[in-house]
C-alpha cells in the first residue's frame, strides 16, 4: 500500500490514509505528554520502542483470538492497521489500585483488587477525558449496548491474557487503557498497547517500568521501555 495524506495527529502518534480505504498507516512519535498535555517532553526512541512493543502485544493477542486493528509492522516507527471509526470511549482495566483510582477512593497504591475493575472515560482532550458510565454511552449513542458487550468482553479477555503473560515476565499488570473502533461494523481493539498506556511494576523490586517514570519525574523512561521490550522479545523468541 501507498502512504497518503495525514488524517490526524495525536499526542503520541500520527495517522495517515493509504490508497486502500481499509488500511491506515500509523507513525509513533517520541513525544511524551501527561496530565492532559500540560507536561510535555521529547524522549529519544520512545516512538520506536512503543511501535515495537505494541506490535508484539497485538500479535500475541491476535494469536489468542482477540480482534485487533493490527496488520503489520513496517519499520522502526510505523505499522499498518485496519481503518477504524473510533468509538470515543477510553476503557481502563485495573487489577491493582494506582493512579487516579488511588486518589479517588483514598486507598494506597498497590492494594490488590479482588476482581478486575473496568472504567469508562469520554475521549475528549478539551474536557480532560471525564469519567462516564454505560448509561452515558448508551444515551449519547457513542456505542450500542451490543457493542459495549463486545468491548467489555474484549477488555476482560485482554486483561486475562496480558496479566498471565506479564506475570511470566516477572511483571505485575497494574492497569491499562484500551480504545476501540468499528471496521465495517465490527468492534476491533485499536490504538496502542505500550508502557505509555499500561502500568507495569517489576514483581521483585516494584520498580515502575512505564510512563509513571515521566509523570512522576523518576527519570530512566527510555531504559524502562527498553527493559519491557527486552523481556517481551526474550519470551516471544522461545
Ligand atoms: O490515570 P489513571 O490511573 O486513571 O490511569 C489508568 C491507566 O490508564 C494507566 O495505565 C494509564 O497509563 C492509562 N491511561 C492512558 N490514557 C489516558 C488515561 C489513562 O493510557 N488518557
Amino acid at each position: 500500500v501507498q502512504k497518503q495524506e495525514q488524517m490526524y495527529e495525536g499526542k503520541a502518534k500520527k495517522v495517515f490514509r493509504t490508497d486502500d480505504p481499509n488500511i491506515y498507516w500509523i507513525q509513533y512519535k517520541d513525544s511524551a505528554t501527561a496530565f492532559n498535555g500540560e507536561k510535555k517532553a521529547e524522549i529519544d526512541n520512545k516512538g520506536i520502542l512503543n511501535n515495537r512493543i505494541s506490535a508484539l502485544f497485538f500479535q500475541y493477542l491476535e494469536k489468542q483470538g482477540v480482534p485487533t486493528h493490527f496488520v503489520e509492522l513496517l519499520n522502526d516507527r510505523e505499522m499498518l492497521v485496519k481503518s477504524l471509526e473510533i468509538i470515543p470511549v477510553e476503557v481502563v482495566a485495573r487489577n491493582i489500585v494506582a493512579g487516579s483510582l488511588s486518589k479517588r477512593i483514598g486507598q494506597p497504591e498497590g492494594t490488590l483488587l479482588a476482581k478486575p475493575v473496568l472504567e469508562f472515560y469520554y475521549k475528549d482532550d478539551a474536557l480532560g477525558d471525564p469519567m462516564i458510565n454505560e448509561y452515558h454511552i448508551a444515551a449519547l449513542e457513542w456505542a450500542t449496548p451490543e457493542q459495549m458487550d463486545a468491548i467489555k468482553a474484549i477488555a476482560l479477555k485482554v486483561n486475562e491474557i496480558l496479566k498471565e503473560f506479564m506475570d511470566s515476565l516477572n511483571i505485575d499488570l497494574v492497569d491499562f487503557k484500551l480504545e476501540f473502533g468499528l471496521h465495517n461494523g465490527t468492534v476491533l481493539l485499536g490504538d496502542e498497547i505500550s508502557p505509555d498506556t499500561c502500568r507495569f511494576w517489576d514483581k521483585d523490586t516494584k520498580e515502575k517500568l512505564d510512563k509513571d517514570r515521566f509523570r512522576r519525574d523518576l527519570g530512566g523512561l527510555e531504559e524502562a521501555y527498553r527493559e519491557i521490550l527486552r523481556r517481551l522479545e526474550g519470551k516471544l523468541q522461545d
